[in-house]
């Protein structure tokens, strides 16, 4: 993305570091060369499934209207780099929506933003008004004859809502809950049953680069396929949390112990999960040194999905931690799907049952088990049996520590209690 300084959420700052430039550039390309544009950037969805932004604006069906949803509803736990983006560059993102707009002929979009977030909502509808007031926005923007209205909508405090379908629902008015596939895609039927652009807000801010400096340029920046840059969000027990944007193809080894400054107090690293709660953990034995790609994530069995890494050192129970991301998917599940709905609320318990000294020999058969009728074959990319995928992300604790930490599984159960109480 464009660097810009820290008071860039005004109107007046963005522009003095050339924002706008791309908006202007776009209002003169058409759908085909804007979508070519983003395709052979190279440009990947940042809302942690990875599907490519330009292969998915060219699936969008040819009814009209369409629909634009730029979405911030950032519930994953560990994610916090769009709070961040909506907070200090709220025109970065806005000029996204228009250059996403004018790519897919969507007169109207909304921005559905996490209902805990205010701060970053004011700087977002203070933006808003700035660009309306500058006709960047509204009716004939840019001097041109080309409408678009852009609504802000704060979430109501669900994880599900981030979910595309579950978000439009909620963006509806209905109960916030994915939808039954098919249609796999909101480019085909999404709000209001019209085709739908969602993209995630780091996703759009990315595009004000790509259409000033080209999809060349974009494409220098990053990896072979994995182009540009990437937010990282740090979290856990590093010595330097926050969020980073890099190259991809650095290992994470340069991550946790250079850019995040190392494990706190001297400890050693023990396990961190690569990406957002729902990712099947890392351990250094293995994977320190894995270039950070989504390839080479995928290949080691996890993803990089929304770029949330959550590090933990050797004082870290994995058992209670496994219970507490656990716990946190069973609190979200919506409830459609019975083995998402029941499955979470067993393995909480189970793994709650070996926290607490409770746990028997054939517990870990026996979570692994609920785990595989949620997710059969424990595979990845996981296999569902559910409407969407936060049932089978619950799997990924599991799966984790029972394959990289099953001795310390074992001695809560034989010790009869936590080894790190
Ligand atoms: C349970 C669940 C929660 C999700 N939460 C978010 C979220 O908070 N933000 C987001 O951008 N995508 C989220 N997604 C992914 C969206 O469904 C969708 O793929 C994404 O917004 C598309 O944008 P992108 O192509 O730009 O990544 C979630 C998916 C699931 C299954
Ligand atoms: S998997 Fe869980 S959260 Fe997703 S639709 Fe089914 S019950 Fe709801």
């Amino acid at each position: 993305m464009i660097e810009h300084p820290s008071d860039s959420h005004t109107l007046e700052t963005y522009e003095a570091t050339g924002g706008y430039a791309g908006a202007r550039k776009a209002m003169d390309m058409t759908r085909d060369e804007l979508v070519e544009l983003v395709k052979s950037s190279g440009l990947i969805g940042r809302g942690g499934a990875g599907f490519s932004a330009g292969l998915k604006w060219s699936f969008l069906a040819p009814a009209r209207p369409a629909y634009l949803i730029v979405n911030g509803d950032e519930s994953e736990p560990g994610t916090f780099k769009d709070r961040q983006l909506l907070e200090r560059d709220p025109h970065q993102m806005i000029e996204g929506i228009v250059i996403t707009a004018v790519a897919n002929e969507v007169h109207e979009a909304f921005i559905y933003i996490r209902g805990e977030y205010p701060l970053p909502a004011r700087r977002v509808q203070r933006a808003l008004a700035e660009a309306y007031a500058k006709g960047y926005l509204g009716k004939g923007i840019f001097g041109t004859d080309y409408e678009l209205e852009v609504t802000v909508h704060l979430g109501g405090g669900a994880y599900i809502c981030g979910e595309e379908t579950a978000l439009i629902n909620s963006l509806e008015g209905r109960r916030g809950e994915p939808r039954i596939k098919p249609p796999y895609f909101p480019a085909a039927k999404g709000l209001y049953m019209m085709p739908t652009i969602v993209n995630n807000v780091e996703t759009v801010s990315n595009l004000p680069y790509i259409l000033e400096h080209g999809a060349d340029a974009y494409r220098a920046l990053g990896h072979d396929v994995d182009t540009g840059t990437f937010l990282f969000s740090v979290s856990g027990h590093v010595n330097r949390p926050g969020n980073y944007e890099l190259p991809h193809g650095i290992t994470w080894r340069d991550l946790i112990f250079d850019v995040a400054g190392g494990i706190r107090a001297g400890n050693e690293l023990k396990t961190w999960i690569p990406g957002g709660a729902s990712a099947p953990w890392f351990v250094p034995s293995q994977h320190l040194d894995d270039e950070i790609t989504k390839d080479a994530c995928g290949k080691a069995g996890s993803m990089l999905g929304s770029g949330a890494v959550i590090v933990m050192d050797d004082t870290t129970c994995v058992v209670r931690a496994a219970e507490r991301v656990v716990r946190f998917f069973a609190h979200e599940s919506c409830g459609q799907c019975t083995p998402c709905r029941e499955g979470t609320t067993w393995e909480e318990m189970i793994l709650r049952r070996i926290e607490e000294g409770a746990g028997r020999e054939v517990d870990t058969d026996l979570l692994l088990d609920v785990a595989d009728n949620i997710s059969p074959g424990l595979l990845w990319p996981p296999k569902m049996t559910t409407i969407c995928p936060l049932g089978p992300s619950s799997v990924s604790p599991i799966t984790s520590i029972t394959r990289y930490f099953k001795d310390e599984v074992m001695a809560h159960i034989h010790g009869g209690g936590c080894p790190f109480d």
